[in-house]
């Protein structure tokens, strides 16, 4: 069970993340601590994507937490950490929606995306750090098309900080299914909140484009598509891009 988080705040950092992986590395408690950054010289994405993000604008923040889970049950975090993002919005009146495996989407425009990265020692996660940038303030992204921020959505302009504390409040509600190992809950909201479950999207795989709905996320966190011809098609991270 999560009770508290420490907050350890820096003005300049090179990516939360890879402060965190210092953090486990040098000591001996790092479990629920969170490092929040006012900007990042080398912010990454997934895969090799960067993550780029104005000073003092946005949400950079990297969570650490140590669940007890097989590795198996890694996409567990994934799921809670979009839902607890997802409820976040919520409470600003902003229906958003998750876009697998790691992009959270408003009205198809990205306002957050998670980049979880875990230690695992033998068949067991040590530990997991759950990287999240978020938009809050920013409202101009130099160029970059189909993205928002709280500002942008709502017209407000928000104090970073107090929004923090009101983003890791959500953590008893679904972190903590996840530690507990509440997985059908868990996989009930997840899929309540999916991208593309109700209608048929255009996607694109190794052997061309198709139309597709969303039918699901595997026990191993691998999306399902269900395609026109009632076929089921299931892919791994970078396997397969939603075109429209
Ligand atoms: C993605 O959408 O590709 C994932 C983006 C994750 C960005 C966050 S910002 C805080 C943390 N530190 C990083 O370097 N990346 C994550």
């Amino acid at each position: 069970m999560i009770e508290n988080f420490e907050i350890i705040h820096y003005k300049e950092v090179t990516s939360t993340n890879d402060i965190a992986k210092k953090i486990i590395d040098e000591n001996k408690n790092f479990c629920n601590k969170v490092i929040f950054a006012e900007y990042q010289t080398q912010g990454r994405g997934y895969a090799t994507n960067t993550w780029i993000s104005d000073a003092r604008q946005n949400f950079l923040m990297s969570i650490i937490i140590c669940p007890e889970l097989a590795a198996h049950q890694q996409f567990y975090i994934s799921k809670a950490i979009s839902l607890e993002i997802i409820e976040y919005l919520k409470n600003k009146n902003i229906s958003a929606k998750i876009k697998w495996p790691n992009d959270i989407l408003v009205n198809q425009n990205k306002i957050a995306g998670i980049l979880i990265e875990n230690s695992i020692l033998g068949n067991n996660i040590q530990s997991s750090i759950i990287g999240i940038g978020m938009n809050i303030n920013q409202v101009e992204f130099h160029g970059v098309s189909n993205v928002t921020s709280l500002h942008k959505e709502n017209g407000t302009e928000y104090d970073l900080i107090k929004e923090l504390n009101i983003f890791l409040s959500f953590r008893t509600k679904f972190l903590n299914l996840c530690i507990n190992k509440n997985f059908e809950e868990l996989d009930e909201l997840y899929f309540s909140n999916l991208f593309g479950t109700h209608n048929f999207h255009k996607y694109r795989d190794k052997t061309g484009t198709f139309q597709a709905i969303v039918s699901g996320v595997d026990e191993f966190g691998r999306l399902v598509l269900t395609d026109k011809k009632q076929q089921k098609r299931t892919y791994g991270f970078k396997e397969v891009e939603l075109i429209q």
